[in-house]
């Protein structure tokens, strides 16, 4: 009698266990508040790779499909030349440069929109891509990475070049995050 009860206390406790492991695993998690049923688009630009990373991290979490935003014309790989060259002076003329390709937003609901901070704002390209795209009824979470600045007032300025979509909170990572940033990511999506 005395073991039939410990086995039934063991399934019982095994079944919780289970339960919420089943309650907290991520796919569960990104089907509630604002992704819940929606079509999820990750765009982003990345120079160095840090918000590629942070791209790829979101879509471990979210799923969705990702879209690379891409100049035309490369900026140069030394460091040097693309930020205090071509960056700066398309940060300060205000440039929107051509993209390879504008990319479509139409079947989407929600558009995760990665930049790094450049020059105190976001990168050209995506005020291209955001210029570009028809975003009338769109969700937007801006992801943003920078080298010690934040975030400056880039959700802003991205709802302002994105008309009629709802911008919603940022998810700002420090460079690439480093060894916490799938946990980082999967922590800001928990709470969309
Ligand atoms: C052209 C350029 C301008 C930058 N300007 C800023 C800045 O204004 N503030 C800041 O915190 N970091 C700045 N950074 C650092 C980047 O935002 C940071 O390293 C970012 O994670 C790079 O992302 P990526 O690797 O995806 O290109 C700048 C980097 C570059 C190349």
């Amino acid at each position: 009698m005395k073991n039939i009860f410990l086995v039934m206390l063991a399934l019982v406790i095994a079944g919780t266990g289970i339960v919420f492991a089943m309650q907290n695993k991520p796919e569960t998690m990104n089907k509630e508040g604002i992704l819940m049923d929606k079509k999820i688009l990750i765009a982003y630009f990345s120079w160095g790779g840090n918000t590629k990373s942070i791209a790829e991290k979101i879509h471990n979490t979210v799923g969705g499909d990702m879209f690379r935003i891409e100049t035309s014309v490369p900026y140069p790989t030394d460091y040097h030349e693309a930020a205090y060259g071509v960056a700066k002076k398309q940060h300060e003329e205000g440039t929107k440069p051509e993209l390879k390709d504008n990319g479509d937003v139409s079947a989407y609901d929600v558009v995760f929109v990665g930049t790094p901070a450049w020059w105190y704002e976001m990168a050209p390209a995506v005020k291209t891509f955001l210029s570009e795209n028809n975003f009338e009824g769109k969700t937007i979470v801006p992801f943003i990475t920078h080298g010690g600045g934040g975030k400056y007032t880039i959700a802003e300025d991205m709802a302002k070049l994105a008309k009629g979509a709802k911008v919603v909170a940022s998810l700002v990572i420090y460079e690439n995050g480093g060894a916490n940033a799938q946990q980082e990511v999967d922590n800001f999506v928990s709470k969309l």
